[in-house]
């Protein structure tokens, strides 16, 4: 690129963009990056969900008593791998670009297959779910998303009241979810089987921030059909560094 060429590519780049950039030439070809557009990256990056089994950060037992050994590993190892493969087997046959994030396909699902309903939601779903849980679980959450409970729900409490009401009065196979939806508020709501708030086709929309699987498989072999103990135990076990990282990639 000639030197008059270059400066007229900046000047167009920097017209069109508002917030401060970058020019850099580096080796003849001119990079540009605006600090907005990095900030957005990260933040689609720590909401990004990989199209295979991100390995658990924590061992099998690390979240006894509420929740056992066995659950998790048969959850995780079975339920949530059959998720991971079948997924990736839609993928193929119906040749998806596999560059294309899971998120954009949930957002799209209505043209996609049941097959990729039911494991592209499950993938996402469970991948969500191993994050947002922790062997060292705050009591509850602190800074923007304590005041942002609060502001939406009146209290911790009550938010925890609602959410476990989602969460216990599912019926059948499903999910609970706290989300940030379009207008940038906090909104709890479930959704059945493996569908979530990312899907075109589902009535409750949002970016998912903390999720709880209340299928069956979840929780049976500790707690049988006390699902209401189960959803109980959850608050000893949520992530909130994690959900503050999304309520904070969300809300930008
Ligand atoms: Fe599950």
């Amino acid at each position: 690129m000639d030197k008059m060429n270059f400066n007229l590519s900046r000047r167009a780049f920097l017209a069109n963009t508002s917030k401060t950039g970058l020019a850099l030439s580096l080796g003849g070809t001119a990079i540009l990056s605006a600090c907005s557009g990095d900030v957005k990256g990260d933040a689609q990056s720590v909401l990004a969900t990989s199209m295979t089994q991100t390995p658990l950060a924590f061992d099998f037992s690390a979240l006894e008593p509420h929740i056992d050994a066995m659950t998790m590993e048969i959850h995780f190892t079975k339920h949530a791998a059959g998720y991971a493969k079948n997924l990736n087997d839609a993928m193929g046959e119906e040749q998806v670009d596999s560059s294309r994030s899971l998120e954009d396909i949930l957002g799209n699902i209505s043209k996609f297959s049941t097959k990729m309903r039911n494991n592209g939601g499950g993938h996402y779903n469970h991948e969500l779910f191993w994050k947002v849980m922790t062997p060292d679980a705050a009591e509850r959450p602190d800074g923007d998303l304590a005041e942002a409970i609060n502001s939406s729900f009146g209290s911790f409490e009550e938010f925890a009241s609602q959410f476990e009401t989602a969460a216990k009065t599912r019926f059948g196979s499903g999910w609970a979810w706290l989300v940030v939806g379009a207008d940038k508020k906090l909104a709890i709501g479930s959704t059945p089987n493996q569908d979530n708030p990312l899907m075109d086709i589902s009535d409750f929309k949002g970016t998912p921030l903390l999720g709880l699987d209340v299928w069956e498989h979840a929780y049976y072999l500790n707690y049988q059909n006390r699902r209401a103990d189960y959803v109980s135990a959850f608050w000893n076990i949520v992530n909130w560094k994690t959900v503050a990282e999304r309520f904070a990639a969300a809300s930008m």
